[in-house]
Order: C-alpha cells, then sequence, then structure tokens
C-alpha cells in the first residue's frame, strides 16, 4: 500500500483508462483523512473535473445541506469516488474504468480506516457491497464486513431528480449519524 504522498502522485500521472486523457483534473478526494466516516460517490462531474475536489458541484451542495442539518462536521468524514477521473458526459463509469481505479480507493480505505462507509448511490454499492444488489432494496440497511459498518443510500443527484427520495435518504443517514455518535462515544469511555 501507498502513503498518501506516494498515492496522490500515482493518481496524478494516472493513465490506466482512457478517462485520464479527457480529465481536466484528478479527483482524489477531501476532508479529514483520519475521519471515521468515509463517503463515496460514483466519478466526478464537470464542476469537480474543475476543480480538482469532489461533491463541489449542484449534488455536493446538497449533500453539504444534509450534513450540516445533521450536525455532522466537516472533520468527521473524507469523500472520495469510485472513479478519480470525469466520465465524458456524466456518464456511468465502465466496469473495466471502475475496476482499473478500485486499488486507489481501497489504498484510500486502508490509509483512513474508517468506521463506517456511507456508499452514495448504485455505482459506489456495485463496487463496494454487492454487484448485483439494487440501490432500492438495500438502501438503509447496514452491512457488516471486514470491521467496516458500510450503509448504501441513494446518490444526492438522485434527490435532485427525484424529492420523494430525500425523505429515504435522511431516514438513512439519521442511523448513521446515530451509529457515528456511539463510535466516537466509545472512543472516548
Ligand atoms: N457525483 C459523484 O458521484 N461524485 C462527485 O464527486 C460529484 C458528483
Amino acid at each position: 500500500m501507498l502513503d498518501w504522498e506516494e498515492l496522490i502522485g500515482a493518481c496524478s500521472g494516472c493513465q490506466r483508462c482512457s478517462l485520464g486523457s479527457t480529465r481536466k483534473n484528478i479527483v482524489v478526494g477531501r476532508g479529514n483523512v483520519n475521519a471515521p466516516l468515509l463517503f463515496i460517490g460514483e466519478g466526478p462531474g464537470e464542476q469537480e473535473d474543475k476543480q480538482g475536489l469532489p461533491f463541489v458541484g449542484p449534488a455536493g451542495k446538497l449533500l453539504d445541506t444534509l450534513l450540516d442539518a445533521l450536525e455532522i462536521g466537516k472533520d468527521q468524514y473524507y469523500i472520495a469516488n469510485v472513479v478519480k477521473c470525469r466520465p465524458p458526459g456524466n456518464r456511468v463509469p465502465l466496469d473495466d474504468e471502475a475496476e482499473k481505479c478500485l486499488p486507489y480507493l481501497r489504498n484510500q480505505v486502508y490509509l483512513i480506516k474508517p468506521r463506517i462507509i456511507v456508499c452514495l448511490g448504485a455505482t459506489a454499492m456495485k463496487y463496494i457491497v454487492d454487484k448485483d444488489a439494487r440501490i432500492t432494496q438495500i438502501r438503509g440497511t447496514w452491512i457488516e464486513r471486514k470491521g467496516y459498518w458500510i450503509m448504501p443510500t441513494f446518490h444526492p443527484a438522485a434527490l435532485l431528480r427525484d424529492e420523494s427520495k430525500k425523505i429515504l435518504m435522511w431516514q438513512d443517514m439519521k442511523k448513521v449519524k446515530q451509529r457515528l455518535d456511539e463510535l466516537c462515544q466509545n472512543k472516548i469511555d
């Protein structure tokens, strides 16, 4: 496994797949590298590609609002994506692109050692939890794997398209907040 400096260096020059030739910037992640909570999205969009940071466009703004409402502070999470380069036109990453990029994400998980992983949407769920599961069926349920508590929920962009999902994601994230508080409390005791 690489340390952070090596990992960022490896990502910066990455040409493992064709997304390397169309990206403006690589989007590794942002947040506290020692956080108990890791969010995993799908891949950078237009704004993220421009700024080199994940979840800074409309979906990110919605996620920020949700996290503020839940009083989950910026020091409590790190946020990354399945793929580190923008797929053209914001299409879903191809299997081959995701598979080539996943070692970087695994390396990030190894370095951060989060207690909780939230999969934002079907793509993160597919590569982290189960490639055959359906997000509408498994969202909101805890999966314990290799010492991590994993919560699949909707991608915030899905809420922008369908407001009825807001309440469901809110319920899922309340569970995350509750477990986060429990785990952080236990650390202090
Ligand atoms: N959607 C994602 O999945 N990731 C981002 O970084 C931005 C939008």
